[in-house]
């Protein structure tokens, strides 16, 4: 029976193989990648091709071998290379992406044992990972390429530095002939081939696969309605995000069906996918003269940016020209080169129809009738005098569906460049495919010259209708870009028609997408220490093997348990409304529901408090956002639940006011309280001493967390004395305890949390999840069975909500050398409808204002705004990374206004006294901030490179090039930490510790503190979990602090066992560590019997709680002062970019971070979450962006809309150094915190766009300064680079039309 649609619930969790991840179910993560192998009859070979699980039902699976993770190396056997590879090089921190980075690369490899590197990032191109910032699994993987030594490229430099994070010895080979063969009895199977027709049949779907054509016309006639699906990469979503159903499809079979023929050009079956597609435009464009191919080439340019491999090894050209969605980019290229449809019905026959605008009736609707189906397409050659482009532009450059894409082809009578066709289409300007047919045709018969250019762009314009209210916003952007893709077409065509072999401007060449590689270094530890001793050595994550072959497990991969249910969130559709009804009854009488849940069921108090703010578990009488939680439906499944959630009935009565900006939220005087201040001097006075006073506002949008594992858990009722269990992923599991208490009414001590670890938290788990896990904890109570809570992606972006827009509004006063004497800042943060840690937020926000700076006249205010959005919360920084970029905006702005370079206003201002005082009057020392920027600038190479950005832009005119560097200096917090210790009598060590892990590596250094106290090896320490009953009132895993604290309290603990294991020791000084574990246990044994105490004779356990003992931390917000931080961690970062003025696409060109650590206890650890946090940086300050609706409903709530970075995202050349000689008295061995501070050095990227930009501007008259709201996307670039294009698209007045979306 076909209960789910899902390979994934139906094939790996029947099995109970759960190393294929679910990240978002619609094929835009990559988690859940698996190698699917089948007979291709057509050519007598085997294919092996990776896909996205999630989208693969498992019945269309028939006569195919799945390999997944599991099923190519474990640790109990053998690791496969790739397995090894990607652990030993560091490139799996909270290990959710891992097994499907392996997948990847493993097809890969078996496709083709020595790849480019070129195929590596092919492979990857569809996988996201959320921690790592992919170079490090760039860097175990590049160890299988052909290219000499690619794995030691940086030999050691000096006694004291070392440049290696991993090493090549001992490391599996890659033996091809080891692999699984496909299975005999399938290759049988496939040859004979007449299986005959399938037939699948659920309790809500039925699936047909038809033996041959024949049977497709005659099914296609029988059930007109039912889809054909193929690839199901559009079915699939629909049905699986979109709750779309189809009682009956009928799926082909792709490979018998596949056929290639050539004749007047290439014909492509419909069913062939779309990388055999590029395959084939390959071959040509390799065996044909490039003339005939010009089509071909264009059609390439498009693929090689089109989703990502997996969905173009399942998706197919004729789901793609079918499913009628503008933004895929096909249609617009194939309809320019005039292609051709064949289709064919079983009453009708084959009929050939042109692929036109007129195929295309409506969004997902074409001309075909409901009986045909699409048998081929005919791509036909170019003729001599025809010049073709493709342009897309998305809101990532690869594995991200585009705004606008475009067809351009234009024929020449021969010898001449009079325009004898033109043919331009666009997708992304309207429902369906749009053909400029007007201008085309007034174009027709003029040379191509620029008169032609400037009436196609004033005809472009007047055809190109684009409602200012659009589905898709973006309007003056989509509009610039048809003109702007026209311009470099235009040029193109101009510099082919002038027999310029090379193309010259750099506008007409895309960027070129490549592989993040990295120079790093880092300081050795000291001769003295003992080659036992693993702290600050590059130790791999603990975890790492078993991340890699899929046998960690997270809190969703614990088998269910007998009788198990799941509960569905049921979510307000109103941003602020009176609830009248709650209607249950249709839900409950559904198949499989057990029972609803709302405020009334809570047995306990239906509120989370945190420092006095409650927050509603279920909305009781009023709703005051769009997904907040109103309700519970709890089913025997996830889809009878999910499926009987949005049946459940709310009534509501809308209330006012209601809104949701920051502007709004000023306008109404709406802000939580207390409000913040922090003032040092006078600022007032200052103002009027100054040369110049500016004052200005920047922007900045929030952030998704977007964790590659959402939010959820297990409870589970014990029946005993009321006991729960719940295995969750929280990082502070404490809250989450205390939480469900109160909720339920019951003690503490009966309530036990367990988390193993968290496939990501980033500060997302703190909160909701204990608000998440209290509903699924009274539904086990209600119920008496074990419940399970996952949230689907959609979900997880609607409820849980992210990190702070904030506003950041400034004064500044400045003298004509750049010396900024006062600054006077108002913060506002949209802290959405409860206060939640907004207030905290905040207070970060200003107590990093001044940054490296010392503005002798600085005040700051903070006021957090209330507005009717789902409540903002912790994202790693903590409002760090929005003060800081408000500060660092007003440095800019105010060398741009001295005419100085950017780097030097900061020079001037930088704190520089050995002793310095912050602006809240925290005395520090700048001298390893110095030494950071110092040193930054100098291996960055700065200077000249400043020097070579300025030449490109004058020999440049459409593309520019921008480089910007930035101190930083960042507080760290410390917390007390608790630690528990047991040694066995066989010699083996339990650690458990009140930290979480989630891909930091708390673990890995807590073992290797351990280590080098006990003298054991790590080995033979082990790390369960992280339970409430082990370590109990444990803090949070946060803000930095989760090293700092649980280290010291492992190391006070291992210490106390030590004094304990002593006296033994010394007795017996050539005894082995076991033997001294043995006699220490007798010993207690022996003193037991004989009365003695326990503590005269030790005991091999110890239980820490490490309360903090550096400097005394407090702030006085009343007298602006107070040292608010233990201590500072320093760094500076350098980045350029490059910039496509035409598109506003922008590339990532080179980084270098010096970053301030301490004494690194693992310099592989740290240099990953530096290069991590600065990647998920460069998503805030550049790609990320939430869209809402006018009515306050998120509206990009998976990987289709919200793009984090991917693979192309990294910049090539990415360097990073931990500075030698750090020191830090008040943290662990004379370490620092490193999770947080790097977020903020990508804003180092935004700075350098800012600069790129500014020089298009200069070169056309405009001014430096000009409005740049981060993140920076390629919309925002392309518009800030005003020019003839962007003029012709002017934005409407406010107020005359309804935007499509809001900047929140
Ligand atoms: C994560 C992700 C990223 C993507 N990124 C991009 C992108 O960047 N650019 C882009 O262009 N596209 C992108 N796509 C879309 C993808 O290319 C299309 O979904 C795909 O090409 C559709 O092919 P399919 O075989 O999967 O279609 P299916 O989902 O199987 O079917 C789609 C539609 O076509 C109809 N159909 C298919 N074949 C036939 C036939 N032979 N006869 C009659 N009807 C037929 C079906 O009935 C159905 O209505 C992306 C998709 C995903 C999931
Ligand atoms: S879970 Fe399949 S791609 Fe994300
Ligand atoms: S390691 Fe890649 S998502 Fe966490």
């Amino acid at each position: 029976m076909l209960s789910q649609n899902h390979l994934h619930v139906s094939l790996l969790y029947i099995v109970l193989l759960t190393g294929t991840k679910y990240g978002c179910g619609g094929g835009g993560c990559g988690a859940c990648t698996v190698m699917v192998s089948k007979y291709d009859q057509l050519n007598n070979r085997v294919l092996h091709y990776t896909v996205n699980a999630c989208l693969q039902p498992i019945c269309t699976l028939h006569g195919a071998a799945v390999v997944t993770v599991e099923g190519i190396g474990s640790t109990k056997t053998k690791l496969h290379p790739v397995q090894e590879r990607i652990a030993k090089a560091h490139g799996s921190q909270c290990g959710f992406c891992t097994p499907g980075m392996v997948m990847s690369m493993y097809t890969l490899l078996r496709n083709k044992p020595h790849p480019t590197m070129e195929d590596i990032r092919e492979a990857l191109g569809g996988n996201l990972c959320r921690c790592t910032g992919y170079r490090p699994i760039i860097d175990g993987f590049k160890t299988f390429c052909d290219v000499s030594n690619a794995f030691n490229l940086f030999p050691q430099a000096s006694c004291l530095i070392q440049k290696e994070l991993f090493h090549m010895d001992n490391v599996l080979p890659l033996d091809p002939s080891q692999d699984l063969i496909f299975p005999p009895e399938l290759m049988i199977m496939g040859k004979k081939r007449a299986c005959g027709s399938l037939c699948f049949q659920g309790d809500r779907l039925k699936l047909i696969s038809p033996v041959d054509l024949t049977n497709l016309l005659e099914l296609k006639t029988e059930y007109p309605e039912a889809p054909v699906v193929v690839g199901n990469t559009t079915i699939g979503p629909n049905m699986q995000v979109k709750g779309v159903h189809h009682p009956l499809t009928i799926y082909l079979f792709v490979i018998y069906l596949l056929c290639v023929h050539v004749h007047a050009g290439v014909s492509m079956g419909a069913v062939c996918t779309l990388s055999s597609l590029k395959e084939e435009m390959e071959r040509a464009v390799r065996e044909m003269e490039a003339e005939r191919t010009r089509g071909y080439q264009a059609l390439l340019q498009t693929l090689q940016c089109l989703a990502g491999k997996q969905i173009r090894n399942m998706a197919t050209i004729g789901g793609n020209i079918l499913s009628a969605n503008p933004k895929y980019d096909l249609n617009s290229v194939l309809a320019a080169l005039d292609c051709t449809l064949q289709v064919m019905s079983k009453e009708n026959g084959t009929r050939a129809i042109t692929l036109n605008e007129e195929l295309f009736t409506g969004f997902g609707k074409t001309a075909l009738r409901p009986d045909e189906v699409l048998l081929s397409i005919d791509i036909p050659y170019s003729k001599p005098w025809e010049f073709v482009s493709a342009f897309r532009q998305a809101q990532r450059r690869e594995f991200a569906f585009s705004i606008v894409n475009a067809g351009m082809k234009v024929l020449f009578r021969e010898g001449t460049n009079i325009v004898e066709s033109l043919n331009i289409y666009y997708g992304g300007v309207g429902p369906t495919l749009v053909k400029v047919g007007r201008t085309c045709q007034k174009l027709v018969g003029r040379s191509w010259g620029e008169d032609l250019l400037a009436d196609a762009c004033r005809l472009l314009e007047e055809e190109v209708e684009l409602s200012d209210s659009a589905h898709g916003g973006k309007v003056e952007y989509r509009k610039t870009l048809t003109t702007s893709f026209f311009f470099k077409f235009y040029m193109q065509v101009l510099q082919e028609l002038r027999e310029r072999v090379h193309i010259q401007d750099s506008a007409l060449k895309p960027f070129k997408n490549e592989v993040p590689q990295g120079h790093h270094s880092f300081q050795l530890v000291s001769n003295a220490q003992s080659s036992q001793d693993p702290v600050g050595h590059p130790m791999m994550h603990q975890a790492a093997f078993h991340q890699a072959t899929g046998e960690a497990q997270y809190y969703d991969d614990i088998p269910a348990v007998q009788g198990e249910l799941f509960v569905f969130m049921v979510t307000s559709t109103r941003a602020h409304a009176k609830i009248i009804n709650i209607d249950p009854s249709e839900a409950l009488g559904m198949t499989g529901v057990v029972t609803f849940l709302s405020a009334g069921d809570v047995p306990g108090q239906n509120r989370r408090m945190l420092f006095n703010n409650p927050e509603e578990l279920f909305a009781e009488e009023e709703v005051s956002c769009v997904g907040q939680i109103i309700g519970a439906v709890v089913a025997e499944s996830r889809e009878q639940a999910r499926r009987a959630a949005q049946m459940v009935k709310v009534t509501y009565q809308d209330l006012l006011p209601v809104f949701f900006t920051i502007e709004e939220a000023i306008q109404h005087q709406s802000f939580f309280d207390p409000k913040r201040k922090l003032e040092r001097g006078d600022v007032d006075k200052a103002f009027e001493t100054v040369d110049q006073i500016l004052e200005d506002e920047i922007y900045l949008g929030g952030q998704e967390h977007f964790y590659m594992e959402t939010q959820g858990l297990i409870a589970v009722p014990k029946g005993e004395n009321g006991e729960l269990e719940l295995f969750v992923a929280s990082q502070h599991s404490a809250y989450t305890q205390e939480v469900v208490g109160i909720t339920l009414g019951i003690d503490s001590n009966k309530i036990t949390c367990h988390v193993r670890r968290l496939g990501g938290a980033f500060g997302g788990k703190v909160m909701k999840i204990a608000s998440l896990s209290a509903i699924t904890a009274t539904a086990a109570v209600k119920t008496g069975r074990p419940v399970r809570c996952v949230l689907e992606r959609g979900d997880d972006m609607l409820i849980t909500s992210g990190r702070h827009p904030f506003l950041g509004k400034y004064k500044v006063g400045y003298n004509n050398d750049g010396t900024i004497m006062a600054a006077d800042i108002t913060y506002y943060s949209n802290g959405g409808c409860t206060l939640n840690e907004s207030l905290a937020i905040m207070e970060k926000a200003l107590l990093h204002m001044d940054n490296g700076y010392k503005i002798p006249n600085l005040r700051g205010r903070g006021l957090v705004c209330k507005t009717y959005l789902p409540s903002y919360t912790a994202f790693r920084g903590f409002g760090g990374p929005q003060g800081l970029m408000v500060m660092e905006s007003v440095l800019h702005e105010v060398a741009v206004k001295c005419g100085l370079p950017p780097q030097k206003v900061r020079e001037i201002n930088m704190y520089r006294e050995e002793e310095c005082y912050t602006h809240h009057k925290q005395l520090f020392s700048p001298r390893d901030m110095l030494r950071c920027w110092d040193e930054c600038l100098d291996k960055a190479g700065y200077h000249d490179r400043l020097q070579a950005i300025q030449q490109f832009n004058t020999s440049n005119r459409w593309k520019k090039r921008g480089i910007s560097a930035v101190p930083m200096k960042f507080g760290g917090v410390c917390s007390d930490g608790a630690a528990l210790v047991n040694i066995y009598k066989d010699g083996s060590v339990l650690v458990a510790h009140g930290g979480t892990e989630m891909g930091q590596g708390i673990n890995t250094k807590a073992l290797q503190i351990a280590s080098r106290i006990l003298k054991v090896p790590m080995s033979s320490i082990h790390i369960k979990e992280t339970c409430t009953g082990n370590v109990p009132n444990a803090a949070p895993s946060a803000a930095s602090f989760g090293t700092d604290a649980v280290g010291m309290a492992v190391k006070d603990a291992c210490e106390k066992l030590m004094r304990r294991l002593k006296p033994f020791m010394e007795n017996h000084p050539k005894y082995t560590w076991q033997q001294w574990t043995v006699i220490t246990a007798m010993a207690r044994f022996t003193a037991l019997i004989l009365g003695t105490s326990r503590s005269q004779v030790g005991y091999p356990n110890a239980v820490t709680v490490w309360v903090s003992r550096g400097p005394h931390t407090d702030m006085d917000w009343e007298n602006s002062e107070g040292p608010a931080y233990y201590y500072f961690t320093f760094g500076a970062c350098c980045s350029e970019v490059e910039i496509d003025c035409l598109t506003g696409d922008h590339k990532n060109l080179r980084t270098d971070i010096v970053m301030d650590v301490g004494r690194s206890l693992n310099p592989a650890l740290d240099i990953g979450q530096i290069e991590g946090g600065f990647v998920q940086g460069i998503g805030l300050y550049t790609i990320e962006e939430l869209q809402f609706s006018l009515e306050g409903v998120l509206m990009t709530r998976g990987p289709s809309q919200y793009k984090i970075p991917a693979l192309c995202d990294v910049p090539p050349q990415f360097n990073v150094h931990l500075l030698a000689n750090a020191q830090n008295p008040h943290a662990i061995y004379r370490s620092k915190g490193i999770g947080e501070p790097p977020v903020f050095l990508a804003s180092t990227i935004f700075f350098a766009i800012k600069e790129a930009v500014a020089a298009a501007r200069r070169e056309r008259g405009l001014g430096d300064s000009f409005p740049l709201s981060s993140p920076a996307t390629a919309e925002r670039i392309r518009m800030a680079c005003e020019d003839q294009f962007t003029e012709m698209a002017p934005s409407p007045k406010k107020g005359t039309f309804k935007p499509w979306s809001i900047n929140i």
